[in-house]
């Protein structure tokens, strides 16, 4: 799709009708809101309510009413129901990507336009998998019938960050009612305009409070969602530090939680693949048109020693070529960091790099401070060279485009420093020796390793972290059934 919409429906979506709850578009209690900020001028673009616990109150008992018509609905025809949602979320990609490019900084081109259509597929991969809400059969005699069924947990109380607040909320709604569930999901502080606009497109194809969707802030709403009695199962992506809030939450109440949390992730390549192929999956794989605000961001690059300066060489020559500038120009390669907060902690993490003597600055530094790129949080896509994986900026999730390159030799040593991380989300192997390749993929500590490719995430795909990357997997079949059903087994005595 080329052919920009005009201004207005965009418009439109920068005048929320207010937060979703129980089908109607409401207020918070408090009367209250938030201002909403386009990152890349720092104006201000929206209001959205600041919803808090009278709000959660509310919608809670919203979607614990509607949970009892919707958990009888015929899974296929739920399933329906998500198939039209993807229908009308195709029909409105451009107005939901210049939505998404406006709050988030995120370019049109490489990053938001992409994401609406996939949220749009989320909705259609899900919406076909309602008559594999399957149970089986268990043989224990012909006296006996014994068989489980696939029942819904109730309402979902979900949460969602910022980065990619589309398809990540996406990932929550769709399988949460395919297989029977209702939620309240609280969109994100800094990007709920778009989400807004999915929840809009949403509640045309479903019952009232069916879906509900607040606007607020984490402590104000994400906490009283987290705590609440009325939900039966949580559903969080954002920071690991928020994650264990949400999972002591959970632990007070035995709730089952699905955390999809931050990465630190590695990327080794093999002196073999001292390309440009390569060169082009290590910039996919850290999401610089991201501003590798991404927690599958390939952030820690382990180059043989071999090739590693004339690696990092072709490296910055394709950087250099990435166009920074206004997130909505179809020229722009890389849009803004989010807000003041993190841009300010991405410049801090460049400074301490700069100041390392151990460290030496390949290519980037520091935001200009004068000129057009001032105006909004345009960091630059930064790659330092150390001999170590133990300082700051390589073992902490930066969530922005500061990329650290260390030497390896050994290839057991490469694996261990890959593997010497208290995350392990993603991963990213590199050689034209597919043994190897493989032997690496085996070996790393993470819930996906890409082998010579650098994408994103595809529905079918379970995707998930190991150990403080997360818990539970999403985007498939079986983080469906894992995620967002409890299985019953009903056993019946046939002699009688
Ligand atoms: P965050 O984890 O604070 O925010 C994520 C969501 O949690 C938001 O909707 C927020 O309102 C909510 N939240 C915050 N405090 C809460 C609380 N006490 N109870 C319930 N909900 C709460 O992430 P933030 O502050 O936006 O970013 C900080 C760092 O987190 C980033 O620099 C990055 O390292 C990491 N992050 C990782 C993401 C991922 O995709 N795994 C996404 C966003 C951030
Ligand atoms: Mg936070």
């Amino acid at each position: 799709m080329n052919a920009p919409t005009t201004a207005a429906p965009v418009r439109a979506a920068l005048s929320p009708k207010g937060m979703l709850i129980d089908g109607q578009w409401v207020e918070a209690a408090s009367g209250q809101r938030i201002a909403i900020e386009n990152p890349a001028n720092r104006s201000r673009i929206a209001e959205v309510p600041r919803a808090a616990a009278a709000d959660v109150d509310r919608a809670v008992a919203a979607a614990a009413r509607a949970q009892v018509a919707w958990r009888r609905v015929p899974p296929r025809e739920r399933g329906l129901a998500l198939l039209r949602i993807a229908d009308a979320m195709e029909a409105r990609v451009e107005e939901i990507a210049r939505t998404i490019a406006t709050e988030t900084g995120n370019a049109l081109r490489t990053q938001a336009r992409g994401e609406a259509k996939l949220a749009a597929d989320i909705f259609r991969y899900f919406g076909g998998l309602g008559s594999e809400l399957k149970g089986e059969t268990i043989p224990l005699g012909e006296h006996v019938l014994s068989y489980t069924r696939r029942e819904p947990l109730g309402v979902v109380g979900a949460i969602i960050p910022w980065n990619a607040p589309l398809m990540l909320g996406a990932l929550k709604i769709a399988p949460a009612l395919c297989a029977g569930n209702t939620l309240v999901m609280k969109a994100a502080e800094d990007a709920p305009l778009a989400v807004l606009l999915m929840a809009e497109i949403c509640q045309q194809f479903l019952p009232a409070g069916a879906l509900n969707l607040l606007t607020g802030y984490g402590p104000e709403c994400g906490a009283p969602l987290a705590q609440h009695p009325g939900i039966a199962k949580l559903s969080f992506t954002g920071s690991t530090e928020v994650g264990k809030i949400v999972m002591r939450a959970a632990a007070e109440r035995i709730v089952p939680v699905s955390l999809e949390l931050g990465g630190k992730s590695p990327s080794i390549v093999y002196p073999d693949a001292d390309a440009d192929w390569t060169v082009d999956g290590i910039v996919a794989a850290m999401r610089f048109t991201r501003q590798s605000q991404s927690c599958t961001a390939g952030s820690r690059l382990f180059l043989h020693a071999d090739i590693f300066d004339s690696f990092l060489g072709k490296l910055e020559k394709k950087t250099a070529a990435l166009k920074i500038g206004n997130p909505l120009d179809e020229a722009t390669d890389i849009g803004t960091i989010i807000n003041a907060k993190q841009f300010n902690k991405v410049c801090g993490y460049v400074q301490d790099g700069l100041q390392r003597s151990d460290a030496k600055l390949v290519f980037g530094g520091l935001p200009p401070k004068t000129g057009p790129l001032s105006e909004g949080y345009y960091a630059i896509p930064t790659v330092f060279a150390d001999r170590s994986n133990d300082w700051r900026l390589a073992r902490e999730e930066i969530f922005g485009p500061v990329l650290v390159a260390i030497r390896w030799t050994d290839e057991a040593d490469a694996i261990r420093m890959a593997n010497d991380s208290h995350y392990g989300l993603a991963a990213y192997v590199w050689t034209h020796d597919i043994g190897r390749g493989l032997r690496a993929a085996h070996d790393i500590e993470s819930g996906w390793v890409q082998v010579n490719q650098g994408g994103g995430q595809v529905p079918g795909m379970s995707y998930g972290g190991f150990k403080q990357s997360g818990i539970g997997r999403e985007f498939s079949l079986e983080g469906m059934l894992d995620s967002f059903t409890q299985r019953k087994n009903v056993t019946v005595n046939l002699a009688v």
